[in-house]
């Protein structure tokens, strides 16, 4: 009872703010925001690198727009061809292998996949279920800065959309990553508030915290396993955003351990290869509570 007290409060705390509270972006550090790293299939594709671009440079207007508020992308067929090919191939695994709560959250926040969403149709939805909100931003944003907008229960959000010779793969987050890993998953208050509290925590760590931080997130947000009426479900956004590695959490390939903080925050990861070894959490109430000590500790 003292806890949902205590999540109601945070909740309307956070449901009626404005983007007007948001915190300055001054401090924030860009990692060559602009430019695509050599090894994206887009590289040398000069049409998509402007058009990247400038998608990315709505994203950049939502910074210096004093009401920060969100530009919708106009998208193009050929964008919204890339979205519907991916988007249907990986619902046909996610159907078998996502939790429970994330299907249905793609289905209360209007992810199709006929179209790409907006990102500012999904955070006003996400508003109305969970108080979280999403901001646009260009690309890569150092850690530190990235998980300490958790703490004002805002996502950070590519808006552009990977290149179209390769529909299945892209090296940095964009619109699939966000809107079909991410997103959806914020609609869960537990959920919500965990991520939260990784970014209370992002603001006040130790380098050496950080480090930490990081790892919870990457076996979380990004490859997090859940148990749900006895099977194992992904809920991670780098799972349920990548059919290979989505497949490949379930095979032998794979060493699935149980959630324990303490080994997670110590154990490292490579984030160029499929996931080795993956952490299941038994409930996001478990997962929220534990990081809410752990936070607690700094
Ligand atoms: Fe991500």
């Amino acid at each position: 009872m003292l806890e949902q007290t205590a999540t109601a409060k945070t909740q309307s705390a956070f449901t009626n703010n404005s983007n007007a509270d948001m915190p300055e972006f001054e401090d924030m550090q860009f990692e060559k925001i602009n430019q695509l790293a050599l090894d994206h299939p887009g590289a040398s594709d000069e049409k998509y690198r402007t058009r990247r671009d400038y998608i990315a440079s709505l994203s950049k207007h939502f910074r210096e727009d004093s009401e920060h508020k969100i530009v919708d992308v106009d998208y193009t067929p050929e964008e919204q061809r890339i979205w519907q090919i991916v988007a249907t191939n990986l619902e046909k695994v996610q159907e078998r292998r996502a939790s429970k709560i994330y299907l249905e959250a793609k289905k209360k926040l209007g992810i199709r996949n006929e179209r790409i969403p907006q990102l500012s149709e999904m955070s006003k939805r996400l508003g109305e279920l969970s108080g979280f909100r999403l901001a646009p931003i260009e690309g890569l944003v150092e850690t530190r800065a990235f998980l300490s907008w958790l703490a004002y229960r805002t996502m950070l959000c590519t808006q552009y959309i990977r290149h179209a010779s390769r529909p299945e793969y892209t090296p940095e987050p964009d619109i699939v990553h966000e809107a079909i890993g991410h997103i959806p998953m914020f609609t869960n208050p537990d959920f919500a508030d965990f991520s939260q509290f990784i970014g209370h925590g992002a603001r006040i760590a130790t380098n050496e915290q950080l480090e930490e931080l990081g790892r919870l997130y990457w076996f979380t947000v990004e490859f997090g396993l859940v148990e749900e009426a006895g099977e194992i479900k992904a809920y991670g956004a780098g799972l349920l955003s990548s059919f290979g590695e989505l497949e490949n959490a379930f095979t032998d390939n794979v060493e699935r351990r149980p959630f324990d903080l303490e080994r997670v925050i110590n154990t490292t990861y490579d984030y160029s290869d499929m996931q080795p070894v993956l952490y299941v959490i038994s409930s996001y109430e478990y997962l929220k509570e534990t990081t809410r000590k752990y936070i607690e500790s700094f």
